[in-house]
């Protein structure tokens, strides 16, 4: 049996695509157990880019099974657009794509509300997605959530959505000041995605269980990342759902008991988008030079991202929540032409040497990184497929990381590509 979790152990956008497309080809299995819409996993298959967002990336896999978790907030226009984009691209998802029917479902007014909330919170802004995210897992802990299932029985979906609305629009009307939803703009787009889904919905805990006692490889596919978990991030700075590795079992019915290893994601360097504290932050200049190598722009809004130095102590954090069994590096290309790379091993706060990430959000916006400084290697390392043909300054430099976050490296990659792959056996 094998069972892996990846999570990413920044704020999201460690390059966790590529890697869980790595990992699908040596899975028979891939989950995605939290997020909805606002992921964008980008995957390069030979010259065709993908950007998923709520298929599992095992789907570009032949023959492999992916389940949309219970954990996991799902808007049906979106995934209906995303199964014809993949479709039409001769990616067939029939009998291989089945959705939880616990899984939440994200309608028309869970955008509202998203953006109603963001346009008021002024400058407080989380800098959301916009994608209706937080609103939908806000009714689900709010009892008040619509499942997968209901959207099976046309009269109890439509008696829950009146009921919805009803609350909803009083807000909409007499607080936020924003359009009502009506009932029209939540049925038309049922009636139409409906057909196309229905089949994939099923009750996933019997299949998943029956994948692991038959001793098939499962890969349970995380998104957003660490520093964006709901309890362990940036809070209120953060996504609404837990990226971290327990996510991964609430997410998907998969008890914990079966998880022998996680995988966590990190880039060489670290970078941010939407607001929140962000020790690492480089000035202005120095950051739009990272952003252009890196090509940090977001895939789901195209946002650019802020940009910083690696953070070691972001880091052991994520190692510490998720229980880390090994990491995989990305983007380790993007530092080749460096002179010299600042790493962050500690934060300074009023004085204070600190070595843990401080809980209290405010206190986090005022660290200041600490700084060790490395040599860059001026070297190209795009062409490294084996850890030995990467420049010793390189190999420094990933040992130093492994040092400081007290978790072996595993896997490197130094390009998009598929084949721009180091793997490195334990
Ligand atoms: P939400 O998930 O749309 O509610 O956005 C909350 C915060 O999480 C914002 O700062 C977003 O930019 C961030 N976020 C959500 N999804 C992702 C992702 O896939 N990558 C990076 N940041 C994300």
């Amino acid at each position: 049996m094998s069972c892996t979790v990846v999570v990413g152990t920044q704020w999201g956008d460690e390059g966790k695509g590529k890697v869980i497309d790595l990992l699908a080809a040596e899975a028979d299995v891939v989950v995605r157990f939290q997020g909805g819409g606002n992921a964008g996993h980008t995957v390069h298959v030979g010259d065709e880019k993908y950007v998923m967002h709520l298929v599992p990336c095992g789907i570009l896999h032949p023959g492999r099974v992916n389940v949309i978790g219970n954990g996991v907030v799902v808007d049906p226009v979106d995934l209906v657009a995303e199964i014809d984009g993949l479709e039409k691209r001769g990616i067939s998802v029939a009998g291989r794509l089945f959705i939880s029917e616990i899984a939440h479902v994200t309608l028309p007014y869970h955008r509202r509300m998203d953006e109603a909330r963001e346009a008021l919170r002024g400058e407080g802004k989380i800098g959301t997605t916009h994608r209706g995210i937080g609103p939908t897992y806000s009714d689900k802990f709010g009892r008040v959530g619509i499942r997968m299932a209901d959207l099976l029985d046309e009269d109890l979906f439509t008696a829950k959505v009146r009921k919805n609305l009803e609350e909803k629009n009083t807000f909409f009307r007499s607080y936020f000041g924003v359009p009502e939803v009506t009932e029209r703009e939540v049925l038309d787009p049922y009636r139409k995605y409906m057909p196309r889904l229905k089949d994939m919905i099923v009750d996933t805990i019997p299949l998943l269980g029956k994948s692991l006692a038959d001793g098939r490889r499962m890969l349970l596919e995380g998104a957003q990342g660490s520093m964006l978990d709901v309890d362990f991030g940036t809070y209120p700075y953060v996504t609404a759902s837990n990226p971290t590795a327990g996510g991964a079992c609430t997410g998907s019915g998969v008890p914990p008991t079966a998880i022998d290893s996680v995988i966590g994601v990190i880039k060489a360097y670290i970078t941010r988008v939407g607001a929140g504290p962000f020790p690492t932050e480089l000035p202005a200049e120095e950051e739009e030079r990272l952003r252009l190598r890196g090509r940090e722009y977001g895939a789901t809004t195209g946002r650019p991202r802020r940009c910083g130095w690696f953070d070691a102590v972001v880091a052991r954090r994520a190692a510490a929540v998720n229980g880390l069994t090994s990491l995989a590096v990305t983007k380790l290309d993007v530092l080749d032409q460096l002179d010299r790379i600042p790493v962050c091993v500690a934060y300074e706060y009023r004085g204070a040497r600190l070595t843990e990430f401080p809980p209290r959000t405010e206190m986090a916006a005022e660290c200041r990184p600490v700084y060790e400084e490395m040599p860059g290697w001026k070297t190209d390392t795009t062409g490294a497929r084996r850890y030995e043909d990467l420049p010793a300054g390189a190999r420094a430099y990933l040992k130093r990381l492994e040092e400081l976050t007290g978790t072996r490296i595993g896997i490197v990659s130094v390009g998009p590509r598929r084949d721009e792959t180091i793997r490195i056996s334990g």
